[in-house]
């Protein structure tokens, strides 16, 4: 059996120590040069390749809590209060709660009525209580003893102080008590002279020292902690779910920029210019004025017209245009821009598409709100394309996810008439997520769609905060290992 050095030491330690003195707790082994961590490794070690016996005890110690700290500087509130009675004869509550603080007070006085002064008629009244001075000093002493870091001997007030709030606090250890046993022994006593040289640094190679050292041997044997070997995280794990879905019903995949222009992210869209969530409050707009230009420019003309006096018979919103707004950069709020993008450069139906793309939206970050999120994407653009179809597609890729109870209710976007927000039901709770519609035709006529498009932007965190069963939509993005850990998703 191969021992590293620390080992060695530790055991040595051990064999060597006094004999009336055999075993000795963990804490107290003081090994020169060697740290209580690696003294502590060194230990788990021994035990495993069986050269010593630990013993390990459950203990229990005692800490003053914050309340008790307080006690021990200012007094016991219930021995404030019998000073003040004894010194008054009577005081209303009110008095009391003004001069300790409601908290202190409130503890005072329930502590008091326990040992027999009881408020009545809002009022507390002086009386004689045999003992009383001998149990507060009693309780003070304990406090100190404590404080001090001596184990607690009065049971009786430790029985009582366990129940007060925040006076002492419970502290759990776990003591290993150590000895060599008789292999551990024999070990020593047979392997003493050398020291093996267990790593081999530059220092040891240029001094010359590994001529006259033996090697540790490589073992083989030795026991490490098991790997967990790279695994996906459970949000690609069901974005690629998502867009397994769709591929497998016949859908294309788009994809769109992080970076758009106005006109495309909302004018073509049809949402008027003075929309809430054009503010600044709700958009990330870029600062830099650099023009990139539209890919698409004739859009611009296209959509003010629109805008501004309608199409076909729809009236517009009726006010002037400003096409200098429409040439802001932002980052894209949804991604229903991938879209209506997608349907200008594919005006054959019919057309099946989506896109699992990330948004970004001004908000303030909380349990189910994210700034920057991912959207499930998707519309059809077809002459048989309707509410109903809509219904029966989300429908299904909600079931092929796993659920099957959910719910569209009306709801409203500038860009759809009629428009519904898909709600999903979960342990009877309710949880929205996302929007969906048929699009106006103040959005279709003008970029030249002559059919029907039904469309839907779905939240993908707050999917997978249901379906991985979390409480907080940020633990997504936390990072954590072991909550990584516990999805071992092959690669
Ligand atoms: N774009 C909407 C959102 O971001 C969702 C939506 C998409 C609504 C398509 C209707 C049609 O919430």
């Amino acid at each position: 059996m191969e021992l590293s050095d620390n080992e060695v030491r530790v055991l040595s330690f051990l064999v060597h120590l006094p004999e009336d003195k055999k075993k000795i707790q963990e804490s107290e082994m003081k090994i020169e040069g060697l740290g209580d961590r690696e003294v502590s490794s060194a230990i788990s070690w021994l035990e495993t390749k069986g050269l010593i016996t630990v013993d390990k005890i459950k203990t229990v110690h005692y800490d003053l809590g914050e309340e008790g700290e307080e006690y021990l500087y200012e007094g016991l509130p219930e021995e404030k209060l019998f000073n003040t009675l004894s010194k008054r004869g009577k005081v209303t509550i009110r008095e009391v709660t003004e001069e300790f603080g409601e908290k202190q007070a409130k503890i005072g006085m329930t502590q008091l009525a326990k040992l027999g002064i009881k408020p009545q008629k809002g009022e507390l009244e002086f009386k004689e209580i045999p003992g009383i001075k001998e149990l507060f000093l009693k309780r003070k002493k304990f406090l100190e003893s404590l404080k001090k870091g001596e184990a607690p001997e009065e049971t009786e007030v430790l029985e009582h102080f366990k129940k007060r709030e925040g006076v002492i606090q419970e502290k759990r250890q776990l003591l290993r008590i150590v000895k060599a046993n008789k292999e551990g022994m024999e070990y020593i006593a047979t392997h003493k002279e050398e020291e093996k040289i267990g790593e081999l640094t530059s220092e040891i190679i240029l001094s010359g020292e590994w001529k006259n050292k033996a090697f540790r041997k490589y073992d083989l044997n030795a026991f490490v902690e098991p790997l967990t070997g790279a695994s996906m995280h459970p949000l690609t794990y069901l974005i690629n779910k998502v867009r397994r879905i769709f591929l497998e019903m016949g859908f294309s995949e788009m994809k769109g920029h992080y970076i758009e222009h106005a006109a495309w992210n909302m004018d073509a869209l049809f949402i008027p210019q003075d929309h809430p969530a054009r503010d600044m409050q709700d958009t990330f707009y870029l600062k830099s004025h650099a023009k990139i230009p539209m890919e698409h420019p004739e859009i611009t003309k296209i959509v003010k017209k629109t805008h501004e006096s309608g199409i076909d018979g729809y009236s517009g919103w009726g006010y002037k245009f400003d096409s200098q707004m429409a040439d802001d950069l932002l980052l894209r709020t949804h991604t229903t821009v991938n879209t209506i993008r997608y349907l200008y450069e594919h005006k054959e139906p019919p057309v099946a598409i989506f896109s699992v793309e990330k948004v970004f939206r001004h908000e303030s970050v909380d349990w189910k709100h994210l700034a920057e999120l991912h959207q499930i994407e998707g519309a059809v653009y077809s002459k048989d394309a309707s509410i109903s179809t809509l219904k029966w597609l989300m429908k299904v890729f909600y079931k092929r996810l796993g659920f099957t109870d959910i719910k569209l209710i009306p709801s409203y976007y500038p860009y759809t008439e009629p428009s519904m927000d898909v709600i999903v039901k979960i342990n009877g709770k309710e949880v929205e997520l996302g929007g969906s519609g048929v699009f106006r035709p103040e959005v279709t006529k003008p970029l030249g769609l002559k059919e029907p498009v039904i469309a839907w932007g779905l939240g993908l965190e707050r999917l997978a905060m249901i379906y991985y069963g979390l409480t907080d939509i940020r633990e997504i993005y936390n990072s954590d290992i072991n909550w990584l850990k516990t999805y071992k998703i092959r690669l």
